[in-house]
């Protein structure tokens, strides 16, 4: 697939690169500000949230590490079913960490609120949240997101790391996928 043509599988642009990497600075400031003085873990969800992990982590100037999950909560649909699986754990021991939870969306919640309770649960001193995206229409369960970027409407988004049967996530701007794409 040509580059161009994954404009051509997208009903609009939602939000350009520009702006995407506006928010993150912005978002960096503020976490800066939080966490001055302090050596913060960044807990990036595999596979989506990679490029926002690229670009915050060296927007910021703080000390930090990096390390990473994969978790699965969908069975066989689209639908997140609150289940959640690890298919590939920290390699970071939480204890007296300050971890901050680095997501590219979240959609009904259910994930990530397992996941704050779940790195919780290992000893970290806090465990924050920073996600691009968030859909509020879709949230079956309320989550506390620190540090959120954009409020998006409920629609299928891909680009920016976003993927869709894996293919857009090298797309710059961040999409609603056209309906011919998954018809
Ligand atoms: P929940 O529903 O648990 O799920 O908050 C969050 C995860 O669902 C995926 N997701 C999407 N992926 N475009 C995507 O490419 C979307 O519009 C979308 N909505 C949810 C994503 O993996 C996220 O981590
Ligand atoms: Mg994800």
């Amino acid at each position: 697939m040509d580059y161009q043509d994954i404009a051509a599988d997208l009903e609009s642009v939602l939000i350009t690169e520009d702006e995407i990497h506006a928010k993150i600075a912005e978002l960096a400031r503020r976490i800066e500000t939080d966490y001055a003085g302090e050596k913060l873990l960044l807990v990036g969800v595999l596979k989506g949230a990679v490029m926002v992990m690229a670009d915050l982590a060296r927007e910021l100037h703080l000390p930090i590490e990096m390390d990473w999950m994969a978790v699965s909560s969908y069975g066989s649909g689209t639908q997140s079913s609150g289940v959640v699986r690890i298919l590939k754990d920290l390699d970071s021991d939480l204890h007296g960490r300050k971890v901050l939870i680095v997501e590219d969306i979240i959609d009904s919640g259910l994930t990530l609120s397992w996941l704050r309770g779940n790195l919780e649960s290992r000893g970290a001193e806090s465990v924050e949240i920073c996600a691009l995206l968030r859909k509020p229409d879709a949230a079956k369960v309320i989550v506390d997101v620190k540090y959120e970027g954009f409020q998006i409407p409920n629609a299928f988004v891909v680009g920016y790391g976003l993927d869709y049967a894996e293919k857009y996530r090298n797309f710059r701007d961040i999409g609603v996928l056209a309906p011919h794409v998954y018809a």
